[in-house]
């Protein structure tokens, strides 16, 4: 098969590094990046470290207002998958670059195959619950990580083409944490010893664009008992300027890192703190208790198995939750999504293709 993959924002490459290498093996693929993100660290770290291939096509088309920045993906992926004619188009979770590269291959009529598929937060306020649900109810392929997730596509009438495969992050995060664990000098650079620093990261439009919880959620960190470590996205730069939000406390804000140094702060870490997706499942793979500074979360197991306190941004309970973790467990035995096989499977069912009638 020919397959054009459409990335775009900076969890999508951490994606592609184990399912690229898989799908490479077998097919042709046609890397395609939006340009989505484009700050050396959003982006370029990620294809350097995980020897993501170079992207075949980049549109370059940055940042702007949802309408703006998903037409001109819409627009700049169709040229490219009208060049080369795939027989099918492959995207990851739930960002504009998703929908766009959903929409691009469904008005084409090409196949379209979406990892991560049957995540729902149940609040279509977020952009990406829209992208979510768009993109799976047009694709033909609907790589499920778990159980709940096949059930929630059930519910939506949607049973043809979907497979639970597992997360594929858990595959990128087996394949690299052997080398991030040796990777001592970000703990020794940032004046941090194992266990003794908590780890936050915020990113959703729904904390950085609302001033209150942006404030609130610096007030619980500047609260808690241990230094913060907080690799910061500029979205959320650029709004603490805007509101004129300084952090208080031990709050260290760094650049954010690349994948290795990331996961090396989230293994050595007492807690993670997060509104990430991906850090969220992350911390949980990784036995590092998770307090999620939102009121809803797609990752509902890592809540269900008492790893994970939703808690919102009022300061408060952020500070209360964080006492209250779950022990820290370094037996790595959590597998609710799967056993880090996901890209063979994906790979596996997609070379059924000619096999199995559509
Ligand atoms: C996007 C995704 C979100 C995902 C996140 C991963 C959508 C709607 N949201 O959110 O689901 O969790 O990526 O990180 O697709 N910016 C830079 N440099 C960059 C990239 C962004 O300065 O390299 C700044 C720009 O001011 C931009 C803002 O960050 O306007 C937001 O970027 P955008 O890609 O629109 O959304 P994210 O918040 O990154
Ligand atoms: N990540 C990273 N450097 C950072 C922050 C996050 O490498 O400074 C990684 C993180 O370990 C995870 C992924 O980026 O693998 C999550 O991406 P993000 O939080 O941007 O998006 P989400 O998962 O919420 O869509």
């Amino acid at each position: 098969m020919k397959i054009v993959t459409v990335v775009g924002a900076r969890p999508q490459f951490i994606k592609a590094a184990p399912l690229s290498l898989a799908l490479r093996a077998r097919h042709e693929e046609i890397l395609v990046h939006t340009g989505q993100h484009y700050d050396q660290e959003m982006s370029d770290v990620f294809f350097e470290e995980l020897a993501v291939p170079l992207p075949d096509y980049h549109l370059g088309v940055g940042s702007g207002t949802h309408g703006a920045q998903t037409g001109a993906m819409l627009s700049a992926v169709e040229t490219v998958l009208q060049k080369e004619a795939p027989d099918a188009v492959l995207v990851y979770g739930d960002t504009n670059s998703t929908l766009a590269g959903a929409l691009a291959a469904a008005k084409l009529c090409l196949p379209i195959a979406h990892v991560e598929a049957g995540l729902r937060s149940f609040n279509r306020a977020m952009p990406e619950e829209i992208n979510r649900i768009v993109a799976d109810h047009l694709s033909r392929w609907l790589f499920a990580p778990s159980e709940v997730a096949r059930r929630q596509l059930a519910s939506e009438g949607i049973e043809c083409g979907v497979h639970v495969v597992g997360d594929i992050m858990l595959d990128a995060l087996r394949i690299h944490v052997p080398r991030a664990r040796t990777r001592t000098e970000v703990l020794e650079r940032l004046t941090v010893r194992p266990q003794e620093y908590y780890l936050a990261t915020v990113h959703r439009a729904e904390n950085t664009d609302d001033s209150a919880r942006l404030a609130g959620i610096f007030k619980g960190l500047g609260a808690l008992d241990l230094p913060v470590v907080m690799p910061l996205h500029p979205r959320t730069r650029k709004r603490l300027a805007e509101f004129g939000i300084h952090p208080h406390g031990a709050v260290c804000m760094i650049e954010p890192l690349g994948y290795l140094d990331m996961l090396a702060l989230q293994s050595a870490a007492a807690c993670v703190l997060t509104d990430s997706g991906g850090v969220q499942k992350e911390a949980y793979y990784l036995g590092v208790p998770c307090v999620t500074l939102r009121d809803e979360t797609e990752w509902v197991e890592t809540v269900e198995t008492g790893w994970n306190a939703l808690v919102g941004t009022d300061p408060i309970r952020i500070v209360d939750a964080v006492k209250r973790r779950a022990t820290r467990d370094d037996d790595g035995s959590r597998n609710v999504y799967g056993n880090g096989r996901t890209a063979e499977c994906i790979v596996e069912i997609l070379s059924d293709v000619g096999r199995t009638p559509a």
